[in-house]
């Protein structure tokens, strides 16, 4: 039987042709024309003035949130169930992550807890707002637009605004989807997306930057390239970074993003196939999209209701014996080793989230015949269970 894979790669357009160029004509490295072609169709793409192509989501991540300010001894809100590099990216600049829990609903982090740790546990002051215990200031926030679907952004940006905080969005999961009709990664000071082998376009690895202030793309421009003050003398006023796209890179990225919408629309028809499929089986509750938001569904995650937490798991087994690839997300991350200390607050869901969804396959090639066997395995699976527990 073919192993169905969770999220792979699709490669039907330029792809090839664009590689070939950059190997004809020798720009293959950090500069080249595809980085910039590269970049101009992307902030056209989602209507940014500006978009800095990143080596990662994660390097995205990082030189935001320094041009963004964020800096030593810092605090940095970030949702507690995500991916960790925003909690990383928090760490290599000097600041350290609070944790604020998501919504049981969607899963995104939970706006009005963000207000209330504001209010509850920080005081606003002339230079900003500071953590009341420590003193520590509070510089930005990173709410993380969680497997396609974006997190509620109005009433963020207004908490942002009353407390002088900056919005870094990771939008690294949710390119093609909308809020209010506008692209995630467009709100904030920053946005950041990635370009990996499962996202919904990939440049083998790669980010991007983007943003509507000049000074803030030159910024991440000059920290991405080595921080150089003066090209041709090598001289560096600043501590840089090596994060550039090679143009190889950035080929492969300017065609994966020709061909974006389709790529959107067959994780929609994915999303839809599955949501009929599953709608009955006992126990499951299916991803959804909020009134004001169009998700990608980047990943097509349900959640699996107890009789036993370790049904979810069962399940994942049970399709691994059948060659499907399922997964779960990702463990809260104040459980993390490297952040144990961090402050938190509000959690009570990001546990359970982790404990009961299940990532189902959701890549754009993924045949209908295919996914049948997907639906046809979690019944199976998840009928047993409810008979087992009845
Ligand atoms: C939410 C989130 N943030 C950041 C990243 C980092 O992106 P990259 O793997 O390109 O560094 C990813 C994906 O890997 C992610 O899912």
């Amino acid at each position: 039987m073919r192993r169905i894979p969770l999220s792979v790669p699709v490669m039907r357009g330029n792809e090839g042709r664009y590689l070939q160029e950059c190997i004809d004509t020798n720009w293959v490295s950090y500069v080249g024309p595809f980085v910039e072609r590269f970049e101009t169709a992307f902030a056209q793409a989602v209507s940014a003035p500006y978009a800095v192509a990143m080596q990662s989501g994660t390097a995205a991540l990082h030189v935001a949130l320094l041009a963004a300010g964020v800096g030593r001894d810092d605090l940095v809100i970030v949702p507690d169930l995500t991916f960790i590099a925003p909690a990383n990216a928090a760490r290599y600049c000097g600041a350290d992550p609070v944790f604020v829990d998501v919504t049981p609903d969607r899963w995104q982090l939970d706006v009005d807890k963000v207000g209330r740790f504001l209010e509850q546990e920080c005081e606003r002051g002339a230079d900003g707002t500071r953590d009341r215990t420590t003193g520590r200031r509070l510089a930005a926030i990173i709410p993380v637009h969680l497997l396609g679907h974006p997190v509620d952004l109005d009433p963020l940006i207004a908490l942002a605004e009353r407390h002088r905080l900056a919005i870094v969005e990771d939008a690294t999961e949710s390119l093609g989807s909308s809020y209010k009709g506008r692209a995630p990664g467009t709100f904030g000071i920053c946005g950041c997306f990635s370009f990996n082998g499962n996202k919904i376009i990939t440049s083998g690895g790669g980010g991007m930057i983007t943003t509507a202030s000049h000074d803030i793309a030159e910024r991440a421009r000059y920290l991405s390239t080595q921080a150089r003050d003066d090209r041709r003398e090598y001289v560096h006023e600043s501590v840089g970074f090596n994060y550039r796209l090679t143009n190889l890179q950035a080929a492969v990225g300017l065609a994966q993003l020709e061909q974006l919408d389709a790529h959107v629309a067959r994780k929609r028809e994915i999303a839809s196939r599955y949501a009929k499929g599953l709608a009955d089986v006992p126990g499951v509750t299916l991803p959804g999209e909020a009134p004001w938001a169009r998700s990608t569904f980047w990943l097509y995650t349900i959640l699996v209701a107890p009789p036993a937490a370790r049904t979810s798991r069962e399940l994942i087994d049970a399709l691994e014996a059948e060659d499907i690839e399922a997964r779960p997300v990702w463990a809260p991350l104040h459980e993390q080793r490297p952040y144990r200390d961090a402050r938190t607050f509000g959690l009570e869901h990001s546990g359970t989230i982790h404990a009961r969804a299940v990532s189902l396959p959701s890549s754009v090639d993924l045949a209908a015949e295919d996914q049948e066997r997907v639906i046809a395995a979690v019944r199976r699976s998840l009928v047993a269970v409810a008979k087992r527990s009845a």
